[in-house]
């Protein structure tokens, strides 16, 4: 990586990742979340430290190991996470929201075991709170990267949000009809801002998380100075 960062682009800069799916309880014993795995997330905060940040790594439940030099807060819910996010912002320079949030949550999550009795079970959902939005939002700021993994038109809905939730970054992941994203060791990306883009080639987490980070630490620096 020496030639990917030759003056340490992000050294000394806090930043604040969020990484893999979240829990949503039904009951003490169930939960509904998501196939993520966590990769993109733990590949990004090695990059990012790599590059000299001081990272923290806002983890829902996954099976990876921590990378070195990064600290690590697991979480479990969405608004578990949404906490440690929006915790002391002012000591958050960049945030890549790179978790793949529940949107809902059961609306109660009941004390006992939910027992069984009729053919059919109906459980109501409420949203959960929008992490990165919210930190985009925050008087305090910080430079902001969403994901946006989409199975159609992916260019038009990522930029779509980039605008809605004011982001400064966003990175378009095409999940449809295709064997990468989720589980894989390999990504493929399109990098959107406002006025620009850039799409990357098929390559490993590792490789395309360097590139990503040079990418945003070029324009967190632009955007600062
Ligand atoms: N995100 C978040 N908090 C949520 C939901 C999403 O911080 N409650 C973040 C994700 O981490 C990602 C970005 O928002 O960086 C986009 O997530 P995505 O699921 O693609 O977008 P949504 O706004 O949830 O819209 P939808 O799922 O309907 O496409
Ligand atoms: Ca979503």
């Amino acid at each position: 990586t020496a030639d990917l960062f030759p003056n340490r682009a992000l050294d000394g800069i806090k930043l604040r990742i969020t990484a893999g799916p979240t829990r949503e309880a039904i009951d003490p014993v169930r939960y509904i979340s998501n196939h993520s795995s966590g990769k993109m997330g733990f590949a990004l905060a090695a990059a990012a430290a790599d590059a000299g940040a001081q990272v923290t790594l806002i983890s829902g439940p996954v099976n990876l190991a921590t990378p070195e030099r990064v600290s690590r807060i697991d979480v479990s819910s969405a608004q578990d996470m949404y906490d440690a996010s929006l915790a002391d912002l002012q000591d958050c320079d960049i945030f890549i929201a790179c978790a793949a949030v529940a949107d809902y949550r059961p609306s109660e999550a009941v004390t006992q075991k939910i027992k069984k009795s009729a053919d059919t079970l109906t459980l109501t959902l409420v949203r959960n709170p929008d992490i990165v939005s919210s930190v985009a939002n925050s008087p305090q700021r910080p430079f902001t990267v969403g994901f946006a993994a989409e199975t159609q038109d992916v260019l038009h809905y990522a930029r779509d949000k980039l605008q809605r939730k004011k982001l400064d970054m966003i990175i378009a992941n095409d999940v449809a009809n295709t064997d990468i994203g989720f589980n894989s060791d390999d990504n493929r990306v399109v990098a959107l801002w406002n006025g620009g883009e850039h799409a990357f080639d098929t390559m490993s987490k590792a490789q395309l998380s360097r590139r990503l980070i040079a990418l945003i630490a070029e324009h967190f620096r632009t955007e600062r100075d």
